[in-house]
């Protein structure tokens, strides 16, 4: 495993530097690391038809997904803040949506990542089965 926590939250704080964002002004990155080592990034995508925004996590699961990547998701961290000063605010928790979109990942190759919240001066550290209680998953449709 060649990602620690914190170059986890590098990768995702520097990710954030390509979202778009034109709408709320604020950038959030993901980076989801995988047991061989692996780093997978996303940052937000927003639209002028503001719900087809896409999260920075859900960016980073289409492209994990989209390139075939099956590997075990161990970790996540996920940095957000407005244009400028990501990081300034509290830590940022995935949104709902994204729990479900990252328990996706995490169930095809049978982990329950942590996932890293972080903010400049803290990480609040949870699993996702924390954020995502009572999952409905692949399995569910067996
Ligand atoms: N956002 C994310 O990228 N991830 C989250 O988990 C929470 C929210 C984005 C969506 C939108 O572009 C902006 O943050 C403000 O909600």
């Amino acid at each position: 495993m060649s990602w620690t926590r914190d170059s986890l939250i590098d990768a995702a704080r520097k990710a954030a530097g390509g979202a778009y964002a034109p709408y709320s002004n604020f950038h959030v990155g993901a980076a989801l690391g995988f047991a061989d080592g692996s780093v997978v990034t996303g940052a937000n995508v927003e639209n002028a038809s503001y719900g087809l925004t896409l999260c920075a996590e859900t960016v980073a699961v289409g492209k994990v997904l989209s390139e075939n990547w099956r590997g075990k998701l161990e970790a996540v961290a996920v940095i957000g803040g407005k244009a400028g000063a990501v990081g300034a605010g509290d830590p940022v928790t995935p949104c709902g949506r994204c729990r479900q979109m990252l328990n996706e990942v995490a169930a095809l190759g049978g982990s329950d990542p942590v996932v890293w919240c972080a903010s400049e001066d803290s990480v609040t550290e949870l699993h996702l089965s924390d954020l995502l209680p009572h999952a409905f998953g692949p399995a569910s449709l067996d």
